[in-house]
Parts: structure tokens; sequence; C-alpha cells
């Protein structure tokens, strides 16, 4: 709003003031024009500005023509409070709390231009007091309490300029008294409570220019609300209720400034603009637009912006013939799917394009909008950016590509962008970047790309600062330029660490530089995501030497006492009983895990110093799926037949107490079978969720800080608590009953603290796995990613390696098993012939491994032999055996049976599952030894012994 300077002041006063301030002190309190608490300038102008005056001070010099008395305490003006003061222009009576002016108040102020009357207490315009004020200029009555403004208000008012009626209580446009006001060029009445604007209601207000209606709770506009201000250049109708669209501003042919933001606005029809031909800028945004007519913004040559967002319905890109001064031009959250392909032909000056969020599949050339600074085409479906597309727009500074659909970029596209610094592609399927001639980049940002798998040399980005890539293993480029991939440059090795990078020293670009610009280039950060780390490293898989020795010595371990293990079990190919089987099993999940490892190891030492140019190909390729699969199918599967194990001690071990039999043989094969079948399918989810093995080099769904989906992993870990704790249960409750029972020396305790090992062991390893496993969702927690890593590398395959030798060194059976290998081995090698018997098959062999000196119930004397070498090797409780069996060679040795007597007898014959049946026959009959024999024999057939008892005449025959 413009103030015309003021008129010269009346000759007189400034001649009497002239002499005043000749003849004393210039502004002097003491005199008696400038009273106490009053400032004055010497000039006619008097300050009584927040003084806490309650009343118009005294004393005021007649002459003043300029008087301040805002920010005091003053409520009420009086009848001709200022009739004194004749030649006054300028009357500040702002921020007191005047709720009362006499309509005589202001009466004899013939000069006054200026009257500030805002932060008052005013309930309706003092309409008698200002009605004589001909020469008023510029009134604010603003932050009142106004409600009513008097028809007869404004009247005589004919030269005020500027009203402000802005922040009061007004509901409605005071129509009659503004009618009063011919030469009004800025009105405000701006929040307000008014709520439509009728017909003509500004209709004399023909010198208006600037019209400010925001804040309002304007919801209609009559069609001829604004005729008559044929000059109004600005409107500001922002924040309103208004639901359609101001059709009325076609009657202001001046306007420039078009405000409607912040209203519930949803459509601007066709030719909105037509008769507004001089609209420099509209602003429409925080409009819940959907539709914007294809013609509404033709025609307007002095447009520089155009920001439309969000207008769901528009299908097709705006008519802008003869709108072709735009600078900018946005356009976003439509389904426009094309350019025009002469959009630079006609946007010659566009400066910045915003064409993001819309459905756009092809871009045209921009070659002609050689302008433009900043194009934003993220979130479109552009498929290929073609060898013209960006041709020639030098001056092009930002260019978001991201999340598009381009798979291909010419790789000349980019060769002419020379003032580039932002560029971004991320979220696009691209497979190779054209590096070249893009050295002025500052920000670079390519992660979601995952097929972009090539490297990217720090050569070619001299001044980057900031590099999003798809692969951690990409930054490792950046972060020490000479310590692996270039040895031929120098001091870098304890670069390599602190993540940042120096440009080469060395260059040209750098040496046209002075010295000190030259170092502070040098020290250029980048700042590159995602970062690499312990589970991205960029030199050694293993990181450090603690850990890959320990991952060696845990593969090594694991696959020899495994393959021991599973050899001496599964070797014999007797019918195993159930928890044998288990612990065979288990050795198998745990040799799966050791070959995991392996690969591990294999890998570290294969890419030896140079991972990052394998991980990505590792981390992507499917042998990171496969060894994934195998370490969590090995895990799943060991923890499931180690529950499988307890429970089936557990069951046993009831039938011992009970003195029952049972056999759950069958049942605890299938179980077994669906053990293996959940593992697998444990193992096999994640190579259906993309993403989840590939996480780390590592190939685990386990803690790597940035695990894509925590879903599986917090799964998984719940469910092998659980399965943890169930054992825990059930080795609780079996120890218990066992302590009742004192079965301590029973044949089956050496299983039963077998088993009770291996939970507890697996348990603890299990437990820092677990709890890292949910150190992601816990931010309070943050663990750094080399503990993770050494902990997730050791204590996950620990088990694997420890489950094997707790068993071949403290389970008894173990050493059974492995003589009864090595015999049979050398058996074999010797005699040679061990088919005997009836039933053949496997049949045969488990007669031989287990109690081979019963085969002479059965007529078969080489089988004896092996039983005789077989208990003479064994210790004098089992000799007791021989005599029962016909080995006529041997001494009979009486079977005393001591304690554990049929622990070890039992140990021998393998079958630890009837040995409660074994105590009670033995008990019950008068001939131990032979009753320990046929019981040793029976069991070894796998038949409940009391049936046995019937039918041992008819296997005689
Ligand atoms: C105005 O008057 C009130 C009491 O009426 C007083 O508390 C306040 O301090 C005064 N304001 C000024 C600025 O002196
Ligand atoms: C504003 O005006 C309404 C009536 O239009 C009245 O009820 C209300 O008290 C006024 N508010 C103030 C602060 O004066
Ligand atoms: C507009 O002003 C003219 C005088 O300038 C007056 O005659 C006329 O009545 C006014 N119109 C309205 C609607 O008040
Ligand atoms: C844009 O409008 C002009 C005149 O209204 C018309 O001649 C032209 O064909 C239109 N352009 C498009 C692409 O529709």
């Amino acid at each position: 709003m413009r103030c015309p300077p003021l008129p010269p002041r009346p000759l007189l006063a400034a001649l009497a003031w002239g002499l005043l301030s000749a003849a004393g002190p210039s502004g002097g309190a003491s005199s008696g024009p400038c009273p106490a608490p009053c400032t004055c300038d010497g000039d006619g102008g008097t300050d009584c500005s927040g003084r806490g005056l309650a009343a118009l001070p005294h004393g005021l010099s007649a002459f003043t023509h300029s008087l301040d008395i805002s920010m005091n305490n003053i409520t009420r003006l009086p009848e001709d409070a200022f009739k004194n003061f004749p030649y006054l222009e300028e009357l500040r009576l702002a921020g007191n709390d005047l709720a009362f002016i006499h309509p005589k108040a202001l009466s004899g102020l013939k000069e006054l231009r200026v009257l500030t009357l805002q932060n008052n207490q005013l309930k309706t315009v003092p309409n008698g007091a200002i009605r004589g004020l001909s020469g008023l200029q510029s009134l604010r009555l603003d932050a009142n309490h106004i409600t009513a403004v008097p028809e007869d208000s404004f009247e005589g008012l004919v030269q005020l300029r500027h009203l402000w009626l802005d922040d009061n209580n007004l509901t409605e446009v005071p129509v009659i008294p503004l009618s009063n006001l011919p030469s009004l060029q800025a009105l405000t009445l701006a929040l307000n409570k008014i709520t439509d604007i009728p017909d003509f209601a500004f209709t004399n207000l023909s010198s208006l220019v600037v019209l400010h209606l925001h804040n309002n709770k304007i919801k209609t506009l009559g069609h001829h609300c604004f005729d008559g201000l044929n000059n109004l250049e600005t409107l500001d109708l922002n924040y309103n209720n208004m639901v359609e669209f101001p059709e009325a501003i076609k009657t202001l042919p001046s306007l420039k400034e078009l405000g409607f933001h912040s209203n519930s606005i949803s459509m601007i029809p066709d030719s909105a603009f037509i008769g507004n031909p001089l609209l420099r800028t509209i602003h429409l945004y925080d409009n819940p637009l959907s539709f914007v007519g294809n013609s509404a913004f033709q025609n307007l040559s002095d447009l520089h912006s155009l920001v439309i967002r969000g207008a769901s319905m528009v299908q097709s890109f705006p008519n802008l013939t003869e709108t072709s001064n735009l600078e900018s031009l946005t356009f976003t959250g439509t389904k426009i799917s094309t350019i025009p392909v002469d959009l630079c032909q006609e946007q010659k000056i566009l400066r910045t394009l915003d064409l993001s969020y819309n459905n756009i599949k092809q871009i045209p050339s921009f070659k002609g909008c050689s302008s433009l600074e900043e194009i934003y085409l993220q979130h479109n479906q552009i498929e290929e950016i073609r060898e013209d597309t960006f041709q020639g727009l030098a001056s092009l500074r930002t260019l978001d590509l991201s999340r598009n659909l381009i798979h291909q970029i010419h790789k000349e596209a980019f060769t002419t962008l020379g003032a580039i610094t932002n560029l971004d592609l991320s979220f696009n399927a691209l497979t190779s970047f054209p590096t070249g001639s893009l050295s002025g980049l500052n920000q670079l940002k390519l992660v979601g790309n995952t097929e972009l798998k090539e490297a990217l040399s720090a050569k070619d980005f001299m001044k980057l600062r900031s590099l999003s890539v798809p692969y951690a293993y990409q930054c490792c480029a950046f972060w020490s330029c000479d310590s692996y991939l270039n040895s031929n440059t120098e001091d870098s090795s304890h670069q390599s660490q602190s993540q940042s990078v120096s440009n080469d020293q060395g260059t040209s670009d750098t040496d046209a530089l002075n010295g000190d610009e030259n170092e502070e280039l040098g020290q250029t950060i980048i700042h590159c995501t995602p970062t690499t780390g312990a589970f991205k490293p960029c030199e050694y898989l293993l990181g450090s030497w603690m850990i890959r020795l320990t991952v060696w010595f845990i593969f090594l371990v694991a696959l020899f006492f495994n393959m021991l293990v599973i050899l001496t079990i599964f070797a014999s190919c007797t019918s195993l009983p159930s928890c044998k089987l288990f612990i065979g099993l288990i050795s198998v999940s745990n040799l799966l895990m050791g070959i995991y490892t392996g690969i591990l190891t294999f890998l570290d030492a294969v890419s030896w110093g140079r991972f990052a140019e394998y991980g990505i190909w590792w981390e992507t390729g499917s042998g990171c799926k496969g060894a994934g699969f195998l370490a969590i199918f090995s895990s799943e599967s060991a923890i499931l037949f180690l529950m499988l194990a307890a429970i089936e001690r557990s069951l046993s071990a009831k039938v011992i107490l009970k003195k029952g039999k049972s056999n759950h043989q069958k049942q605890f094969r299938i179980a077994a079978t669906l053990a293996f079948l959940c593992a697998l399918v444990a193992g096999c989810l994640p190579l259906f969720h993309k993403g989840e093995y590939s996480a780390s080099p590592l190939c685990l769904p386990f803690p790597t800080g940035e695990t894509p989906s925590l879903g599986f992993t917090v799964t998984l870990v719940l469910l092998n608590s659980l399965a943890f704790l169930l054992m825990a249960i059930i080795y609780t409750k079996l120890y218990c009953n066992l302590e009742k029972e004192d079965l301590s020396e029973n044949t089956q305790a050496s299983m039963i603290k077998h088993v009770a090992w291996l939970i507890f062991t697996n348990c603890i390893f299990f437990c820092p796995v677990a709890f890292f496993s949910f150190a992601p969702l816990i931010t309070a927690i943050s663990i750094s990613p080399e503990i993770m890593k050494s902990v997730t590398l050791i204590f996950f395959p620990l088990p694997a390696c420890l489950n094997p030798v707790l068993y071949v060194f403290f389970n008894p059976k173990f050493k059974e098993d492995w003589k009864l290998l090595i015999w049979h081995i050398t058996k074999k090698n010797g005699t040679g012939t061990v088919a005997v018997n009836t039933q053949g098959g496997c049949g045969t062999q488990d007669f031989y491994y287990d109690c081979g000196m019963y085969t002479h119930l059965q007529g078969n004397l080489t089988m004896c032999e092996c039983c005789e070498s077989l208990l003479i090797s064994k210790p004098v409780p089992c000799k007791h055996l021989i005599k029962s069996h016909s080995c006529p060679a041997l001494t009979v040795v009486p079977c005393q049976r001591p304690d554990g007597y049929w622990s070890d007898c039992g140990t021998q014959s393998a079958h630890s599952d009837y040995a409660d049946e074994e105590d009670s026959f033995v008990s019950d009959s008068s001939d131990q030894v032979q009753a320990c024999g046929r019981a040793c024999f029976y069991q070894t057939r796998g038949f409940p012994l009391v049936r046995y008892a019937y039918n041992i005449p008819r296997i005689k025959d």
C-alpha cells in the first residue's frame, strides 16, 4: 500500500515552530511545549507512547502536528480532547484500552491525515468522532471488537485512502459505509467473521487497488460482488470457506494477484480467469482440487507461476496457449500421462518444472526450455531416458527422477548438463548408470536400483558430497578410493576407517585453485548410504582374526565330529531307538550348519581383502540363498529334533516309572518327519520374501541392524524360545520324577543326561542370538554391529560343533558304537560274511551288531563268534551272558548283578528302551543268567518281553 507523501505543512506552523525551537533548547522537557513524560523531536513530533498515561498529557504545544500516545492506559477520549491542536496531522492512539470516544473528541482536527486506533476496546466505529475528518487519509481500526459499522461512519472521509478493519468482530461487509469512500485504495476486512459477500458490495470503490478478505468465513460470493472494482489489483480470499470457484473475479480486469488458497474449492472451471488477463500470481494451494479445466490457464501471459497439486481428476496436461511466461510450473498429483511435445516451444523461460506424482510414461525432449534449473519428475512411470531428453539444459541444477520405472538411460543423456549438482535416480530399475560427465554432482541418489550392481568409481564424481547407492559395497570405493582398489596412490590406509574421502590432490581442477582451497576441497566429506560396516565389510568378510579363527575352528570341529557321530549311529543300519535316532538327526542338522560356516570361511578366503567386489554378487546370488537356507534349516531342525528327543526321553522315563511298556517308535519317526518338514518350511520362507537372506553377507535373516523385515526373525526366535522353554519344563519334570524313583544308575541315565546337556548348552548359545534379533526392535539398545556380528558368527553355529563333541567325549554309547563300528569294519575285512539271517537286510545286521551272541538260537555259529569276541572285551559283569548262548570256549562267569549291571549290559545291547522290563524280568527269574540272555536277545528284536517268554520255543524251532 502506497502512502502518498504528506503535503507540506502550513507555513505558519513551520515558522512558529522554527521560532520556538530557536528560542529554547530543542525538545527540552523543561520548556513549555513538551510535557514531562513525553519526548519531542523539535519538529512538531511528540512521542508519549508507553508511559502508562491514564489521560492525555497536559501542556502539549499547540503546534504539535504528530502526537503518539499509543501503548498507554487511556480508556476514553472526552469531548474536545484535541481542540487545542489545530495543526495535528497524525494522531496515534493504538494499544490503549479505549472503549469510548466522544463524538466530539476529535473535532477541530481539520488537518488530521493519519489516525490509528488499533488494539483498543472499541465495539463500534466511532462514527461521530471521525465524521468530519475530511482530510483523513489513513484510518486504522483493526484489532478492536467492532461488531457494528454505523451507516454514516465514513461520511465525509473523501480523502481516505487506507482503511484497516481487520481483526474485528464484523459479520458482514459494511456496504453502505464503504460507499462513502471514493478515494479508498486499500481496504482490509480480513480476520473477521464475514460469511458472504453480497452483490455490489464494493461498487463505489473504483479506486480500490488492494482488497484483503482472508481469514473470514466467506462461503458464498455474489456473482456481482466485485462489480465496480475496476482498478483492483490484489484480491486476497485465502483461508475462507468457499466451496466454489469465485466466478465474481471475472469482473476484475486489472487483477494481478489473486489468492484463494486454503479454501474448500474442488474445481476450477474452464476459462476461469478469462476476465483477468493481467494475472501474475494465483495462489490456490490447499484446496481439495480434483478438477481443473483444461483451458483454465490460457491467455495469462503475465502469469509467472502456476501451482496445481492433487487434482486427481485431471487427465490431460493443461492447455497453456499464450500463457508463455511461466517461470515455475507445478502440476503434481494428477493423472496426467503425457507431457505435450511442444511444452518447451511455449515455455521458453521456465525455470522450475514439477510434474511429480503423475502417471507420465514418456517424456519429450526439454530442449527448448534452456532456462530450466529444476525438474521434478519423481513418482511417475517413466521408463526410459533418451539421448535428447535433457539435451542442452545447461542451467539444470536439480533433476529428480526417483521412483519411476527407468531401466535405461542413454549413455549420452546427461553429457550436456554442465551445471547439474543434484541427481536423484533412486528406486528405478536401472541396470547401469552413465557416469561420465557428471563430475559436478554434489548429490547423487541411486538407492533402490536393485539391479544396479556395477561398481562406481570415485574418480567420476570429484565433487560428490552425498551419495546413496543400492548396495553398501558401492560406497567402499568412496570411503577410501585408494585403500585397496588403487594401490598406487598415497597415504590412505588410515583414512579407510574414517569414512571420509579425500579427492585426489593432484588432479587438474584442484590445481587451478589456490593452496588453501585445495586443502579444503581435499577434505570433502562424502556421506554415503547405506553405510558399510561390520555387516557390509569392504575388505574382509570375517573381520578380525579372532572371529576368523573361531569360525574356522567351529567349521572344522563341526564337520569332523558330526560326521563321526553320524557314522557311528547310522552306519550300523540297525533299527535305531528313537533317542539315538534323534541324536543322529541332530548331528545331521549340525553338519549342515558346519557346512554353512564352511561356506563363509571359504568365501572369506576367496574374497580376501576385496570383499566389496564380491559382496553384491554374493548377497544377490543364489549361493547366499542356499547358505541362508542351510543355516536356518539346520538350526531349526536341530532345535526341533532336540525337542523331540526331550519328549522321547520324558516319555520313556515315564514308562520306566510305571513299569509299563510302550513303543512310540513309530510316532516318533512321524514326528521327526514333521519336524523335518517344519524346518524345511522355516528355511524356505525367506526364499520367497525378497531380501531376507540378502540383507547381509552372512545370509541370515538375523540381526544385521537393517533387516528388511523383522517379522520373520521375531516369529522364528519366539517359536524357538518357546521350544526351549518347553524342553526346560519337560526336563525339569523328568528330573523331579527321576529323583523320586532314583534311577540314577539306570541305563537310560546317560542318554537323559546327554539330552539335558544338549538342551542346556543350546539354550545358552541361543540366548545371545535371540537377544540380538530383538535388539533392532528396542531402539534404546544400540549395540555396535561389530559385536552383533561376532555374536552371530560365533554363537549361532556354536551348538553345531559342541553337540557332537559332547556326544563323542561324554556319552558312553558313543564308545560302544565306535568299537562296534571298528570291529564291524575289521571283521568285514576278515571273514567277510555276515549274511546270516532269515530276515535278511538290515535285520541281519541289527542282530549282528547288537547282540549277536544270541544267534545260536537260530543256529548260526558265525554270529556266536562275533558275540564272543565282543563279550570278551566287555567288563566282567557281562560275561555271564555267554553261557546261555553256548559259546563253549568261554568261561562262565556268574551273573552277579551288581548295581549298574543292566546299565552295562543294556549299553552293550544298545536298546535301553526296555531296561525297565529287563529289570522286572530279572527279578522274577530264578535263573538270572538265562533270563538276562533272553531278555537281551528279545530286546534286540524289539519284541515286548512278556510276549517273548511265550514265543521262545517257536523261535527255537
Ligand atoms: C495501566 O493501568 C493498570 C491498572 O489500571 C496498571 O496495572 C498497569 O500497569 C497500567 N499500565 C501501564 C502501562 O502503566
Ligand atoms: C462479536 O459479535 C457477536 C454478535 O455478532 C457478539 O455476540 C460477541 O460478543 C462479539 N464478540 C466480541 C468479542 O465483542
Ligand atoms: C456512489 O457514489 C456516488 C457519488 O460519488 C453516489 O452518488 C452514489 O449514490 C454512490 N453509490 C452508492 C451505491 O452508494
Ligand atoms: C489449446 O487451446 C487453443 C485455443 O483454445 C487451441 O487452438 C489448441 O488446439 C489447444 N491445444 C490443445 C493441445 O488442445
